[in-house]
Formats: structure tokens, C-alpha cells, sequence
């Protein structure tokens, strides 16, 4: 399989560049630039894991400066002159710098969209683009001059080395980030080094994915038996449904009711993994979950003993299964990826997410993870293919520990209900006025505060919910939906009216960041 080779410095932007290569239908795998990615290079495709046959290398953008004195600095002897080369930003500042040119402190900082005024159209790397289109900037240094074998191929109004070549080698560097949405060319500009420059053919779709998928899974997991943690979302799902169709009903599901899902989730999700054929096993554990949450209000507490109930439950049920030797997961790309932070150490924990890092040891199963390298977007896709169902596919992200994050304070049965309701008819309102399927992600949070209200001629003193919908591409940032003032009032009517004990409605209306999607 054709593939792009992509070394991050650190970039907010690099995993967009891969999952744009991979709009194209070629696969891109992200490294880190300090990792061990040679020996990936000279690996033939034959003895290549996943087939991989390595056509070109993108090197990203940084939130370093080449001038730093503790820059990242790498070493392409092998590389150059004998794959293509595309730097973009950083990548593009690296190579004018190592070319003998010179990058300084730009007079006109670029950030935000600029026009491409000039663009050598007869450059493979622009063919098909015209001048005067948006790109996306976002730089505070600018290269001055990259080199005695650098030709220039693109100029905005204010920065000449917008884009350059090198003469005799595939090199190309550029000024703007074109996996941005907003770099209106940007696509064109990548296919032509995917597909024309670097020969990469566009095999990878999700009808080859399930194939290759499938078949890997069949030999490496022979006649074993694997079990696997349902948990009603996207990913889960989609990772047990191709490991159902490698192994059948060697695959053993547990789908475990933690008291903290949705109102007839359960039900309705168990019954629509029987329809998909699965081997599922229900299991009811409100009770537990609620007796491990008890007098904890904090909310990484109650992570904690959220995760901690988790595996003990789930360890309980696949004990009882025979002869078990692997653990499937539904873990996706974005979570393996070793990124760069921008510090050089590992980025602060701003949330500990328990479903990340999996289970104990002392559970002594190898894990089997077939969705390891798809982003989100790719597992909706493979979705699709293998015929599950849109409903399932278009579901919500939502949180491991569920409503429990979103009642703040203390967690009961009472309190649960009482969000369940509110957030029940919050949903069903969002699809009813077709807002569902345009918001990324939406809930109902259960303050612990009382207010006074009127209802009739009586006075009550009641609890609040705050409704919350964000707009995100992948939950990292976020901003609140503006929906008509009418449809707002006519859900607050609707949960007032409908749900006794909450008396007052309030509308989230603030972004992330700094507000997180979730309250706790
Ligand atoms: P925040 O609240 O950090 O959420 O803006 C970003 C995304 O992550 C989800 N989230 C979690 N998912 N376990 C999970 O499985 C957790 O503990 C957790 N906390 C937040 C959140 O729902 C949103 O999609």
C-alpha cells in the first residue's frame, strides 16, 4: 500500500495533514521527528507489517522557531534526493535554513488567510491552482532567502518565499498550511504531491480496509477467542463488528449498565447489537457503580472509581468466559499517536479519560486493536461500508463515565433519573427540529443548586439543568451552537412541564477553551 510518511515537530495541524493525505485515498502515518521512522523507510512493503510502501515524506509545521536555540534539528542524509520532500511551515523554514539560507523575524507577522499573488503554475507541486486564492498562514518568521538552489514557485503580497524548489532533488517547502480548510487550493495542492509527485496510488478506501482488516484479524487471531468491552458508541462498535465478521462467534461482547447511560440506552442499544448479529452479553451493574460513587463529588474522584468499577465488573464477566486469550478495543489513531508537545515534555493532563490506557495487567490478555490507525471520521466510514446502521454511526460522542460527569456533586439514582428525563427530551427535541445531526456533540448537565420557582399558585424550590451543544471536528476545541431563541424556549417548556424536580432551564453559551465540553 502506498503510503506518505509524515514527521510532526509538534504542530496543532499535523494530524489534519494526514487525515487530508487520507481524503485522498492514500494512507499517512504521523511519526515524531526525534522517533525511530528510518528503518520504516527501508523496510520493503513484503516485510512491512501492513504492507506499507513508503513514496514521500511531509515534514510539519512547529510551535518552535528555527532560530531557537533548542530547535528541533534532523538529520535527512537518505531521505533527500531520493524520496519527494514537502515541508510545510516549520518544515519549509527547516529547509531553507539547512539549505544555506536565512529565516528571520518577519516586519509583517502572517497569521490568518493571505493570497497567493504569484504561483509558478508550471511547478508539478501547483499544477491546476490560480493566482489569488486564500491560503492559511500562521508564522512569526518569515524565510528571507532559502538557498543558492531554491527557485521560488508562489509569493503572497507580503512574503516573497511563500512556497520555493530546490533545483535537481524533489524538495519543495511552503509558507501555508494547505491541510487547513480554509487554504482554498490546499487539497489540490496535496493531491498533487500524493498522487503525481510522490506516484502514491488512491487504494486506500474503506472497502480495501475492511478486506485487509478482516483477513489480518482471521490470521493473527487463528481459532482464539477475544472479548470485547461494547460500550455503544462509534468506535467499539464498528472494532466489533470487524472482528465479528473475521471470527464470528469467537468474538464474546460485554455490554455493562454502568446506571450512568442515557434513558433506555441500554435496552435500545443491546437491541440493536443483537440486530447486527453480535455475541453480546448485558450486564446490569447500576447498583455496584452507584456504591462506588457514594460520597464522592470530585470529578477526577469520580473518574476513578467510575474506571476502577469498570474493570472490576467487566473482569468479573470475562471470567466466567473459557479459554479467552485476547482483549479486542476500539482504540483509534488520535489516542496512539506519540505526539510532540510543544514544551518537549508530556502535555499537562487536563482529564484523566479512564477508556484510554485500557485494563491491568493482571488481566493477561494480548490486546487486539484493529482500528488503531483510523480517525474518527475513518471508522464512520468503515461503518458505513460494513452496513451498520446510520443512527448508530451519527451517535453523539459520549463520555466513559457518562451522566456521571455531567451531575455535578454528588451521584444517585434519584439524581440520574431526574437527568435522564431532562436530557431524554433535550435529545429527541434536537432531532425532532433536525438539529441533531449539524451538532457535534450535545447533554444536559444536572447543577447542584435549588432555585425558586412558581407553578400555579404553588412555590417550589427546585433544581437547574444547563443544556449544552458544542460545534468541534474532534472535541480538542469547541464552540456553542446559536440556535433560534424559539426552539430554546420551547425545550426549557418542554423539561419544566415534563420533568418534576427541575424547574429552571439555562443555555451553555460559553467555547472551548476555556470551557471544557463536559462541566466536570
Ligand atoms: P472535554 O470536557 O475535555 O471533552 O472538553 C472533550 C471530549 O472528551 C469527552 N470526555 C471523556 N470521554 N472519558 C471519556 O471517555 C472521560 O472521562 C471524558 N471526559 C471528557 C467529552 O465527552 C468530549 O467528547
Amino acid at each position: 500500500m502506498d503510503s506518505i510518511l509524515i514527521l510532526d515537530f509538534g504542530s496543532q495541524y499535523t494530524q489534519l495533514i494526514a487525515r487530508r493525505v487520507r481524503e485522498l485515498n492514500t494512507f499517512a502515518e504521523i511519526k515524531p521527528w526525534n522517533g525511530d521512522w528510518r528503518t520504516l523507510l527501508e523496510t520493503a512493503p513484503e516485510d512491512d507489517p501492513q504492507g506499507r510502501q513508503w513514496k514521500g515524506v511531509i515534514l510539519s509545521g512547529s510551535p518552535f522557531s528555527v532560530r531557537d536555540a533548542d530547535a528541533p534539528n534532523l538529520d535527512l542524509k537518505g531521505v533527500r534526493g531520493k524520496w519527494p520532500v514537502l515541508g510545510v511551515c516549520f518544515g519549509a523554514q527547516w529547509l531553507a535554513q539547512n539549505g544555506g539560507g536565512e529565516v528571520g523575524a518577519s516586519d509583517s507577522r502572517e497569521y490568518g488567510r493571505a493570497h497567493l499573488a504569484y504561483i509558478d503554475t508550471s511547478n508539478p507541486l501547483f499544477s491546476g491552482m490560480t493566482e489569488g486564492k486564500a491560503v492559511w498562514m500562521s508564522h512569526g518568521d518569515t524565510i528571507q532567502s532559502a538557498g543558492a538552489r531554491a527557485q521560488i514557485t508562489c509569493s503572497t503580497e507580503d512574503v516573497r518565499f511563500a512556497g520555493f524548489v530546490l533545483d535537481e532533488e524533489p524538495t519543495w517547502g511552503i509558507q501555508f498550511h494547505p491541510e487547513v480548510y480554509h487554504s482554498e487550493e490546499g487539497l489540490t495542492l496535496l493531491q498533487n504531491f500524493v498522487h503525481s509527485i510522490c506516484g502514491c496510488s488512491a487504494d486506500w478506501t474503506p472497502a480495501h480496509f475492511v478486506d485487509t482488516t478482516v483477513s489480518d484479524l482471521r490470521q493473527k487471531l487463528g481459532e482464539e477467542r477475544v472479548v470485547l468491552g461494547l460500550s455503544g458508541g462509534v468506535d467499539s462498535s464498528v472494532a466489533a463488528m470487524l472482528l465479528h465478521r473475521a471470527i464470528g462467534d469467537r468474538l464474546y461482547c460485554i455490554f455493562v449498565d454502568n446506571g450512568l447511560l442515557r434513558k433506555h440506552e441500554f435496552e435500545e442499544v443491546l437491541e440493536g447489537y443483537e440486530g447486527m448479529g453480535l455475541n453480546v452479553k448485558g450486564v446490569r451493574a447500576a447498583e455496584q457503580f452507584y456504591a462506588a460513587l457514594d460520597g464522592i463529588s470530585d470529578p477526577e474522584g469520580k473518574r476513578k472509581a467510575i474506571g476502577a468499577t469498570f474493570i472490576d465488573v467487566f473482569d468479573h464477566e470475562s471470567g466466567l468466559l473459557e479459554d479467552v486469550k485476547w482483549l479486542g478495543q476500539g482504540t483509534i489513531y488520535p489516542d496512539v499517536i506519540e505526539s510532540v508537545s510543544a514544551t518537549g515534555g508530556p502535555s499537562a493532563t487536563i482529564k484523566s479519560h479512564h477508556n484510554v490506557g485500557g485494563l491491568p495487567d493482571y488481566m493477561k490478555l494480548q490486546v487486539v486493536e484493529p482500528l488503531r490507525m483510523l480517525f474518527k471520521d475513518e471508522v464512520r466510514r468503515v461503518g458505513r461500508e460494513m452496513g451498520i446502521d446510520a443512527k448508530l454511526l451519527g451517535r453523539h460522542p459520549f463520555p466513559g463515565p457518562g451522566l456521571g460527569i455531567r451531575i455535578l456533586g454528588e451521584v444517585n439514582a434519584e439524581n440520574v433519573k431526574l437527568l435522564q428525563d431532562a436530557d431524554r427530551i433535550w435529545i429527541d427535541k434536537l432531532r425532532e427540529h433536525g438539529h441533531y445531526d449539524r451538532v457535534w456533540q450535545a447533554g444536559a448537565i444536572l447543577l447542584p443548586v435549588q432555585s425558586v420557582g412558581v407553578m400555579g399558585d404553588e412555590r417550589t424550590y427546585e433544581q437547574a439543568v444547563a443544556l449544552r451543544a458544542v460545534s468541534s471536528t474532534d472535541g480538542m476545541t469547541a464552540d456553542w451552537v446559536d440556535f433560534p431563541h424559539a426552539f430554546l424556549a420551547e425545550v426549557s417548556n418542554a423539561i419544566i412541564n415534563k420533568v418534576r424536580g427541575i424547574n429552571r432551564v439555562v443555555y451553555d453559551i460559553s467555547s472551548k477553551p476555556p470551557a471544557t465540553i463536559e462541566w466536570e
